[in-house]
């Protein structure tokens, strides 16, 4: 198998894990959330806040993931899937989820025991929030990663970053 078709069948695969991982702290953000607005029941303003911005990066994630993998699967050879667009789009997505997660560790403290821990409520829910927004995190430096790498490919056949990740046709299986 090339190195292009292997791109191409284990793309939707990692993109999906990222999309998976952002419903996952999408539901478990936008529940505490609504705790907070109906209960006041956050330790600090911060804790309330950095729990929102989880909301938005979760939020973000879901939106866009499916519609940069649908343009990668159905338009690959337009502009609008091209490198550059990838580039862009992972970069936003892994700088937005570190912070994420590094802002809910330095508010909580970080890996808190939710059998000894009397200062969050949802403490749970908390260390979900924090261990999800590191994978996903993980899981883009990864796929960033590749994606310089297939940038440096496509500028290297003359493509630039206007280029496709790949180089083989749509058509071909
Ligand atoms: C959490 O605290 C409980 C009660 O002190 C203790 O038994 C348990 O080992 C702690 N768990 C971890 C992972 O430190």
């Amino acid at each position: 198998m090339s190195f292009d078709k292997a791109v191409q069948r284990t793309y939707p695969f990692f993109f999906g894990f990222v999309f998976v991982f952002g419903v996952i702290t999408l539901s478990i953000s936008g529940w505490l959330v609504s705790r907070y607005e109906n209960l006041n029941n956050f330790e600090s303003l911060a804790e309330r806040d950095r729990v929102r911005y989880f909301l938005f990066v979760s939020a973000w994630t879901v939106l866009l993931t499916p519609i940069v993998m649908s343009l990668f699967t159905f338009a690959r050879r337009s502009k609008a899937s091209s490198v550059l667009v990838h580039l862009v789009f992972l970069f936003i997505t892994w700088v937005i989820w570190i912070a994420g997660a590094s802002a809910l560790t330095q508010t909580t403290g970080g890996g808190m025991n939710c059998s000894t821990n009397t200062i969050f409520n949802y403490c749970g829910q908390l260390n979900a929030l924090i261990a999800f927004g590191y994978i996903n995190w993980i899981l883009l430096t990864f796929i960033f990663a590749m994606c310089i790498l297939l940038a440096v490919r496509s500028w290297k056949r003359g493509d630039g970053l206007l280029g496709s990740l790949i180089e083989i046709p749509i058509e071909e299986k």
